[in-house]
């Protein structure tokens, strides 16, 4: 057993039932209350940092970032960021979720959602926006809130089995489309979204074929939220531009690897 296979996660028998068949789901106390009080102190620092490496996605007056004030690859810039951002307590938990044998790192991101005229993050899947060729690549983010969240300041919903709906159209998440205007039945009774507040440092994984939604912020403070997107080794590269594979030396065709996306956990096998 290498070292990494022995790394402690809370993820049980029960949490890998509910995600394969539900396409997400729900994991308290990710992180303890010290590790809850290092990653604050080092988001907060992340997300006021900017370069060619760790980039925001809008400018402050721009319509996306009423939906979220979003900063794509904060480990490039700040070692604290990496701790976090590569721990193998959440690549590992990944693993166990998706069945995979191993899982590599694509990127991580901070997801604030600003108070003031705050948007929801409309319905919407994220395999799309990735630039890879595999339809159902088992790809998944860990969303890991560092507040309380409930309906009122931006947690979270999703669509159980939605992930088993196929690939479908990336939403414009600044002037969305109705994503339910692209499945048969619309949104069905049967595609009733399940609503998880989450307590600070609890955690939700989604595979990245689940509809998922967050709700507005209505209060006075920012909701502040790290995800990292984990892939499947062997997903390949599609030649598209995109901020995170851009000048990272990939070839289209070709597993996505290299230092910039390490694998960061592995089963025995
Ligand atoms: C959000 O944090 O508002 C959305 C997260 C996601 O789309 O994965
Ligand atoms: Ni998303």
């Amino acid at each position: 057993m290498n070292a990494q296979a022995k790394t402690q996660t809370p993820i049980t028998q029960k949490h890998i039932d509910f995600y394969q068949e539900n396409g997400f789901v729900q994991v308290d106390n990710m992180l303890t209350p010290e590790e809850l009080a290092e990653l604050r102190g080092y988001l907060e620092e992340a997300m006021q940092t900017e370069s060619d490496r760790s980039k925001s996605t809008d400018k402050k007056d721009g319509s996306y970032y009423r939906v979220l004030n979003q900063k794509v690859n904060l480990w490039r810039d700040h070692a604290g960021m990496g701790k976090y951002s590569f721990h193998p307590r959440f690549a590992q938990s990944a693993m166990k979720l998706s069945g995979a044998s191993g899982m590599r790192f694509f990127h991580d991101h901070g997801l604030w959602k600003m108070p003031g005229d705050s948007k929801a993050t409309p319905w919407h899947q994220d395999t799309p926006y990735w630039p890879i060729n595999e339809a159902d690549a088992g790809m998944m983010s860990i969303w890991i809130t560092l507040d309380d969240v409930n309906e009122d300041n931006g947690c979270m919903a999703f669509v159980p089995k939605s992930h088993k709906l196929g690939k479908l159209t990336g939403i414009d998440l600044a002037n969305p489309q109705n994503i339910f205007d692209f499945v048969e039945g619309g949104q069905s009774a049967e595609r009733k979204p399940v609503i998880v507040p989450l307590k600070a440092g609890s955690c939700t994984f989604h595979n990245g074929l689940t509809f998922h939604y967050a709700h507005a912020n209505v209060t006075d403070k920012p909701r502040r939220v790290l995800a990292i997107i984990f892939m499947p080794d062997g997903i390949t590269y599609n030649g598209k531009e995109h901020l995170v594979t851009d000048g990272a030396g990939l070839t289209a065709g070709q597993p996505i690897t290299g230092p910039r996306f390490p694998l960061l956990a592995k089963t025995d096998v």
